[in-house]
């Protein structure tokens, strides 16, 4: 006997749409090929190109496979771990192929001609699945930020779709516990090259101080630091994220330890731009950024963090950013996947003056191939 599918494919949803909820290690793919030739191999055949299991490298496409695939409803299938499904995944990976033809869009964007300034929206890219950081401000113009979880519509298509969450979670000095999302709309991604596209939204009423509904489309452009060239990502199964020395990512706390609070990071030459996704003393969700230079020749690059209010998601005006430095941000890489975050504020911006606190951190893997190394 299990749940009913429909309970059990919303059970498994909402774990995966939170953000940063859960780690995932890149799969083993000969543990991977034992697990499929004993839960698999009776239906599907596997071969290069195979057409139902070419592009399906994902441990979350499985699930949600195994969950709405009648023919796939069965006990030993539900009771695959995510973490077999991961290995499972990587054998599919090597053996099928699907290795996402086509372009990875990890970065930070905002809105096209920069028309736009003061909210952006991070790209994570691994596999067929783009986790967006969408840093803006609610009606009442207060740094707000939501997350999304985005899949592929098919192996080909340049659209990513998802549903839109806002977190809230435990403050950022004292964070104890997890954040807590809250679907609160859906929201798509249409690329037209590496460097463009669009992002639609709707969000339902009552979201961010809306009484109303609220859709749009916003063109947006990949975001030049003009710190240096432009970063190009790729995906590879076999990536050692720790030789990379482009951090360009979304990171989280090691181990996971912290899940709900994550940094982006986008670096070109030697300058790291850190969007700090947060929640305030009252729990909402609160970001912080900070442009970050290099300190000499060391691994360090430290920045003023900054506050910022401004306008509304849902009615930009560019007169209404209002910046505040609120304190200091240093990240020190250990190497291309080890860093530790260390922030004070002074007691601006209507946060609490906090001593150094530390925090260690490493880059959020959430789809295989979970290995993007940006150059
Ligand atoms: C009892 C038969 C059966 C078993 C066992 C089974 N599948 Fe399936 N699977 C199917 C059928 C039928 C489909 C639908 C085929 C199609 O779309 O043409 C399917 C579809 C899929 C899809 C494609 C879903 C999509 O997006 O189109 C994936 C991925 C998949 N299976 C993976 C697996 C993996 C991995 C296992 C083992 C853990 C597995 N299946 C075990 C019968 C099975």
């Amino acid at each position: 006997m299990h749940a009913p599918l429909a309970i059990v494919a919303f059970v498994v949803l909402s774990i995966l749409a939170v953000f940063p909820q859960r780690a995932l290690a890149a799969g083993d793919p000969v543990n991977g090929k034992t697990l499929f030739d004993a839960n698999c191999s009776g239906c599907h055949t596997v071969k290069a190109k195979d057409p139902v299991l070419f592009g399906n490298d994902n441990p979350t496409q499985i699930q949600f496979a195994i969950h709405n695939e009648p023919e796939m409803a069965k006990a030993n299938l539900f009771a695959l771990t995510f973490a077999e499904l991961t290995d499972i995944a990587a054998y599919i990976a090597s053996a099928v192929g699907g290795a996402p033809a086509g372009l990875n869009y990890q970065g930070l964007w905002w809105a096209s001609g920069g028309t736009e300034a003061f909210w952006g929206i991070n790209f994570a890219h691994q596999g067929d699945q783009v986790f967006g950081t969408w840093y803006t401000y609610d009606t009442s113009g207060k740094a707000w930020w939501l997350s999304m979880l985005a899949g592929r519509t098919s192996p080909s298509s340049n659209e990513y779709t998802g549903d839109i969450n806002v977190d809230v979670g435990p403050p950022f000095d004292n964070f104890v516990g997890s954040g807590k999302p809250t679907k609160v709309g859906t929201g798509t991604l249409t690329f037209s090259d590496a460097n463009t596209g669009t992002f639609h939204y709707d969000l339902n009423a009552g979201t961010g101080g809306s009484p109303v509904a609220v859709s749009q489309t916003k063109s947006i452009e990949r975001y030049n630091l003009g710190t240096g060239p432009q970063p190009t990502c790729t995906f590879s199964a076999t990536a050692n994220l720790a030789l990379a020395t482009n951090y360009q990512d979304l990171w989280w706390a090691t181990s996971g330890m912290e899940s709900g609070w994550g940094v982006n990071f986008a670096h070109q030459g030697d300058s790291v731009f850190l969007t700090w996704y947060t929640y305030d003393s009252g729990g909402a969700p609160l970001w912080l950024s900070a442009l970050a230079p290099r300190v000499g020749a060391t691994n360090a690059y430290t920045g003023t963090l900054y506050r910022t209010s401004g306008p509304r998601f849902d009615a930009y005006d560019s007169s209404k950013a209002m910046p505040q430095q609120v304190g200091t941000a240093t990240i020190t890489f250990t190497d291309g996947n080890n860093a530790t975050l260390s922030y004070s504020t002074t007691g601006t911006g209507g946060l609490p003056a906090v001593a150094t606190q530390s925090k260690s951190i490493t880059r959020f893997l959430f789809a295989a191939p979970a290995g993007t190394v940006c150059k």
